[in-house]
């Protein structure tokens, strides 16, 4: 298990933007998708590769290919927002996906909708889980405990803020798997949100407060 916070001044940079109250629902989305591509760059850079017989236009060649396939699941809604910029550089990934609710009183995630590509289980490939925001870490850790049960083997998280008790949270419940979070912010509220964080990530992307 490890938990990577990525450092990039393009990521930094974005993660502002999105943090003022001020960014509108466009530019609010725009830069969650910028930051999921810059952040699969770096998630994906030890992915292995397997070697290929290749053609070019000047003669036979050994090359190398991604070994592995990729599943990306996002955490509904908030996750959808990291959809588009990961696909953007991962086109050939699948994706599935879970609806997941925190009540607002209690904090407990609640579940409403899955659905998984079948490649989920298979041996060779990988599974990204992605939602904007780790702050309890129970929406985080009922989707993994969800795609365990359907055979998930090779798991990956990745988040763009986290409260430091989520990602302790999940490392607790779930030690086999890495954690990306694009930034490790101070604290959770009275009311479980993240401090300073960037407010209901979901409602900032779809426009519904
Ligand atoms: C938000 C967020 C995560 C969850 C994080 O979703 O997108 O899924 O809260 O909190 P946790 O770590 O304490 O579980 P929310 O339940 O607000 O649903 P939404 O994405 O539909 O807005
Ligand atoms: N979910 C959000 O959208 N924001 C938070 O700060 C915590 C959970």
């Amino acid at each position: 298990m490890t938990v990577t916070v990525l450092k990039h001044a393009l990521i930094t940079h974005k993660l502002t933007n999105i943090r003022k109250k001020e960014t509108n629902t466009k530019d609010f989305y725009q830069n969650v998708n910028e930051i999921a591509s810059l952040m699969a760059y770096e998630i994906t850079k030890d992915f292995p590769l397997k070697e290929v017989e290749i053609e070019t236009p000047i003669c036979k060649s050994v090359q190398y290919e991604l070994k592995n396939k990729l599943v990306i699941v996002p955490i509904l809604r908030a996750g959808l927002g990291m959809v588009d910029g990961l696909r953007n550089l991962i086109p050939t990934a699948k994706v599935g996906f879970i609806g997941l609710y925190r009540d607002e009183k209690t904090l407990e995630p609640h579940e409403y909708f899955a659905k998984f590509p079948d490649n989920i289980s298979s041996d060779d490939t990988i599974t990204l889980v992605v939602d904007p925001m780790l702050a309890t870490g129970g929406s985080a850790i009922a989707a993994i405990d969800m795609i365990k049960k359907r055979g998930a083997k090779h798991i990956r998280f990745a988040c763009l803020v986290a409260a430091p008790v989520g990602v302790e949270s999940l490392s607790k419940a779930h030690p086999d798997i890495d954690i990306y979070v694009a930034a490790l912010d101070e604290k959770l509220n009275e009311v479980g949100y993240i401090v300073p964080g960037l407010g209901d990530c979901g409602d900032r992307l779809f426009g519904t407060k």
